[in-house]
């Protein structure tokens, strides 16, 4: 369904943010992608959705959902594709609906723009849809104005917003990350729902492990800009064959959600321009040896693929 080959992104002409990624989700798969702040996952989200801020380019590569190519998409195509085929929610709902409209009435808007619903319709539709997302009491939510309404509540009506076009994909960049646990929860719950019931394939983004290994069959991990580590979530999650992944197992609140954040990986990523040209996590690896000055090519380790001249011969360890 979804396929990113070899995908470069430059800021401001020259600075490299993002290298040589490359990944898929299929028809109701789900795709996880982690790593720390900076690391490029949005900047990768937002290539996917033809949403690049100003400055950011595709340098090189290619991405593709279907046969179309989301590349070679012009401003009307990208209207095609956008909300129809590939939707998105993000971490901050309020953000994305109108203080002054009822929830219901953005929803119903939508529906009839994406769906074709004639307005009558579009009442009983959208409380249908609010319903499906786990709302309870649809209808009064219906008439009440997103500051009426808790954050979980929130994420619940934007994830209708998205779905009301029947996507094929949809984006979910650190959509659960402003939540309570239990919250977050439960919203991981509505994803995984939506992936198995719609068929929906999902490109989930968080910095916690935690959070992808809830829904995703399949993670990739980001490091200053590159894919270090890319497999079936539970292999990974057991057995990491990068370095970075698992420092981030450390750190991630798995299995126990108030360990989140208490912990850190010691030392930064390099700044954006001041990438080596060998191994990026190399001045912060506990695995470190002269070689990891030179270029590192992918390779495929344990069905995994991994960027890390020492993948076969380190013994990590998983969680
Ligand atoms: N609008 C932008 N203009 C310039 N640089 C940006 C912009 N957005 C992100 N970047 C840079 O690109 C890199 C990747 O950012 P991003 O994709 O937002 O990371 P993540 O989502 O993993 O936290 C960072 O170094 C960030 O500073
Ligand atoms: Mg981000």
């Amino acid at each position: 369904m979804l396929r990113v080959e070899d995908l470069h992104l430059t800021v401001g002409g020259d600075l490299e943010a993002v290298r040589q990624v490359s990944l898929t989700v299929g028809r109701g798969e789900s795709l996880g992608l982690v790593g720390e702040s900076g690391s490029g996952k949005t900047l990768t989200c937002r290539a996917v959705l033809g949403v690049l801020p100003p400055g950011v380019a595709v340098s090189r590569g290619r991405i593709a959902l279907g046969d179309t190519d989301l590349t070679a998409l012009d401003r009307r195509g990208w209207d095609r594709v956008r909300g129809n085929r590939i939707a998105a929610v993000f971490q901050d709902p309020a953000s994305y609906l109108n203080p002054s409209l009822t929830v219901g009435r953005q929803l119903a808007e939508q529906l009839r723009l994406k769906r074709g619903l004639p307005r009558g319709e579009t009442r009983a539709a959208a409380v249908a849809l609010l319903e499906a997302m786990g709302i309870r009491r649809a209808p009064a939510v219906f008439d009440q104005y997103p500051h009426e309404l808790s954050g979980g509540m929130l994420q619940r009506t934007l994830i209708a917003i998205a779905v009301a076009g029947r996507p094929d994909l949809l984006v979910a960049d650190e959509a659960t990350t402003a939540l309570d646990p239990a919250v977050q929860a439960e919203v991981l719950d509505l994803l995984r729902q939506l992936r198995e019931e719609r068929g929906l394939a999902l490109l989930l983004v968080s910095h916690d492990l935690a959070v992808v290994a809830e829904v995703c069959d399949r993670v990739a991990v980001f490091y200053a800009g590159e894919i270090v580590e890319h497999g079936p979530t539970d292999e990974v999650i057991a057995n990491p064959r990068h370095p970075y992944t698992e420092a981030l197992l450390r750190v991630a609140s798995l299995g126990d959600w108030r360990r989140r954040d208490l912990e850190v990986i010691p030392g930064r990523p390099p700044e954006l321009g001041a990438f080596s040209t060998g191994c990026r996590f190399a001045e912060r690896c506990a695995h470190f040896t002269e070689r990891c000055g030179t270029p590192v090519p992918l390779s495929t380790v344990d069905g995994r693929t991994v960027r890390c001249h020492r993948a076969a011969e380190l013994a990590l360890v998983g969680a």
